[in-house]
């Protein structure tokens, strides 16, 4: 290669690699798999060794890769939070084994560890209670994300009393997502109308990102921890403090190994390359670590790894085949999902004819697809297979890009897109057919009604026989059992049997009514938390965003989406049936036994985040005969504060000069 070539290539390579990078750790969306990220870097490399001229001095061989983040809070870490090496096959773990025998001789052990496919974490513990998380950023700065940690339940906040933990202590992990939460939530969001998440790596470092940890609350997470960090060395071995932290109270994976040599990292990278799949959360290779902390030392570090460490990568299965066609579904609340048909192709043991698409943008601009295209997919960890890419050499000449729809496939309205957000929907709820039948089927599915008798085929018959076209309708439906028996494709008994199931619905707690009635971004958790808070549907119906996000776990885009759904006349016009049908639209009574009357004509505020849940004080409030407010005003008798509380909460209770107490003060009202 020509100087000049060389050049170019390596600026090409460096901008595209830095894309690639802030794609990865600050958007959390990458468009490029790991493989072929590593191969450019090391082809970077190369040329970089080869023309040293022309390197930038920011190069992606010479950093960790990461960001930090504007909305939170920068830290610079005590310790750099370095990165990896990466391997992709034998020889080049051979190659790093000599590497270690000539420089410590051949007196030494292996730590196997699995690689969680998650975002690294750094937590700081002081006096045994956790103080600080901040994310990997940079590698020397990165986000503070301590509020968002704490909802993570493996994380102790506290640690074991009596384990002998040093006073001050830096311990990392990897945050990640169980493989089933994150289906069970990507099909929350798919039924809300919102974007999916690729995987769950995706789904945990999106989450990590959020500002309002009420949200990423309501999205379990999980950590293993796999680096203990002190200013005095505590421990001979790795493996002895991985053992020490368990006894601490941490989440530490029991399937790392002990390995006497090359040979039995061979064998542990073998046992795992096909078991990975029966974990319960991804993996993406094997991390291999010198055990011992002088030999550690002996071996040192490179600009942004250890020496003494190496992660092994698993390859995913890939394989080629022909996109015949991209269609869209229609969702409940409109949203429209592309999915590219396939020629069947058989991957990893089964047949795909199927592969999502996500959005507009991944058929547009992130793979730029073409009829008939050959497409490369792959199914790693997921269930769901994905197109990582196009075979460029096979494009059919002439071949037309594939253009994403301007208008709704099932009624012709024209498409639109909220601001900020990656889906095209349709607006046309009141007349699209599957967005009607879809908010039945909702309505009468086992978390919502649960109606027994009623599928969703027959909802799909009864919307195109013209039975029903709203919720309300189902409870109209005994009108036309003359003209259901007529179909003669439901017997006497089968529709006895909706029938009474429809009946029976109007016995169901508001909570599900809510859940069912399908507003965007009012799940099943969200439901019970408005219930819980404004008792009735009428309360609800009039809440401000204001008094909305007063209520627990309640942020503001759900806020914003109840006070749109609630000012639609033809919504209101909807209730008042199912309220004349006889629905459920107040919250059942709970039997409430006054534990006191301690606290009886007092008045509360709740705020922040606690050890005990919000609820949990809230019913200790009211069993003690005190009573919630919604808002601070000079009504108010106590703020009860926690951890990051809102500043205008605070800000607002002192000018009114409202005492403010903590969850302990609270108790201690009691006795
Ligand atoms: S040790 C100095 N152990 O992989 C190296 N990392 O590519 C410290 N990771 O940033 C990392 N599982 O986010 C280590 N068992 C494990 C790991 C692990 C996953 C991640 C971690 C790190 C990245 C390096």
């Amino acid at each position: 290669m020509s100087p000049t070539e060389a050049k170019q290539r390596i600026q090409a390579l460096t901008a595209e690699l830095k894309q690639h990078n802030y794609n990865y750790y600050v958007l959390a969306m990458p468009t490029i798999e790991d493989f072929d990220f590593d191969h450019k870097l090391k082809e970077l490399d190369k040329l970089e060794k080869e023309f040293p001229d022309y390197a930038d001095p920011d190069s992606p061989t010479q950093r960790v890769g990461g960001e930090v983040t504007k909305e939170f809070v920068t830290v610079k870490h005590r310790w750099p939070m370095l990165s990896l090496g990466n391997t992709y096959n034998e020889q080049e773990l051979i190659d790093f084994d000599q590497r270690i025998r000539k420089a410590i001789g051949d007196n030494f052990e292996y730590v196997c560890e699995l690689k969680f496919d998650g975002l690294s974490m750094s937590l700081t513990y002081q006096d045994g209670k956790l103080a600080r998380a901040v994310t990997r950023g940079d590698g020397t700065q990165g986000d503070e994300v301590t509020t968002n940690v704490r909802t993570i339940h493996s994380i102790p906040k506290k640690l074991i009393a009596g384990s002998n933990y040093p006073e001050l202590f830096e311990i990392r992990g990897e945050v990640f997502m169980h493989r089933k939460a994150f289906e069970r939530l990507n099909k929350e969001r798919t039924d809300n109308g919102e974007v999916t998440y690729a995987n769950p790596r995706n789904f945990a470092s999106g989450t990590m990102k959020l500002q309002d940890s009420a949200e990423v609350a309501r999205r379990p997470l999980d950590c293993f921890l796999y680096g203990l960090y002190t200013e005095k060395q505590l421990f001979k071995t790795h493996w002895e403090s991985l053992q020490a932290v368990k006894e601490w109270g941490f989440h530490v994976d029991d399937h790392s190994r002990l390995c006497s040599d090359i040979n039995g990292v061979l064998d542990f990278i073998a046992h795992w390359d096909t078991e990975r799949h029966h974990l319960s959360y991804d993996i993406d290779g094997i991390v291999i670590k010198v055990n011992n902390y002088s030999q550690q030392q002996e071996l040192g570090f490179t600009a942004k790894s250890p020496r003494w460490a190496i992660s092994y990568k698993f390859k995913a299965e890939r394989v080629e085949t022909e996109l015949l066609e991209v269609t869209y579904q229609v969702g409940r609340t409109g949203a429209v999902t592309p999915v590219a048909n396939l020629k069947p192709v058989l991957l990893a043991g089964t047949t795909v004819k199927r592969a999502t698409l996500h959005n507009a943008d991944e058929i547009t601009e992130r793979l730029k697809l073409h009829e008939h295209d050959t497409v490369y997919v792959e199914k790693g960890g997921e269930i769901i297979p994905k197109i990582i890419s196009v075979n460029l050499d096979k494009r059919k000449p002439g071949a037309k890009a594939i253009e994403y729809i301007t208008h709704c496939p099932a009624c012709d309205t024209k498409l639109l897109r909220t601001e900020g957000e990656a889906a095209w929907y349709c607006p046309n709820d009141e007349g699209c057919p599957p967005q009607i039948v879809g908010k039945i089927q909702h309505y009468i599915g086992r978390k919502a009604m649960n109606i027994d008798g009623l599928g969703d085929e027959t909802i799909t018959t009864f919307y195109n026989q013209g039975f029903v076209s709203h919720i309300s309708d189902l409870y109209s439906l005994g009108e036309h059992a003359a003209e259901l028996k007529q179909m003669g494709r439901f017997g006497e008994k089968s529709i006895n049997n909706m029938l009474d199931g429809i009946e029976k619905s109007k016995q169901q707690p508001f909570e599900k009514v809510l859940f069912g009635l399908g507003i965007r971004y009012v799940g099943a958790t969200v439901a019970a938390k408005l219930v819980a808070h404004f008792k009735t549907i009428d309360r609800l119906m009039t809440a401000s965003v204001e008094e909305l996000t007063a209520a627990e776990e309640i942020g503001g885009r759900i806020a914003e989406s109840i006070t749109e759904y609630f000012a639609d006349p033809v919504h209101k016009q909807e209730i008042e049936k199912l309220r004349e049908k006889g629905l459920q639209f107040v919250a059942e009574e709970k039997e409430v036994v006054l534990a006191s009357d301690k606290l009886a004509g007092k008045t509360f505020i709740i705020s922040g985040t606690f050890e005990r849940s919000r609820d949990e004080l809230k019913d200790i409030i009211e069993q003690n005969g005190g009573k919630i407010l919604s808002s601070i005003s000079a009504k108010l008798n106590y703020l009860v504060a926690g951890d990051n509380m809102g500043p205008s909460k605070l800000e607002k209770a002192t000018k009114l000069n409202i005492p403010i107490i903590s969850d302990e003060e609270l108790m201690a009202l009691l006795n």
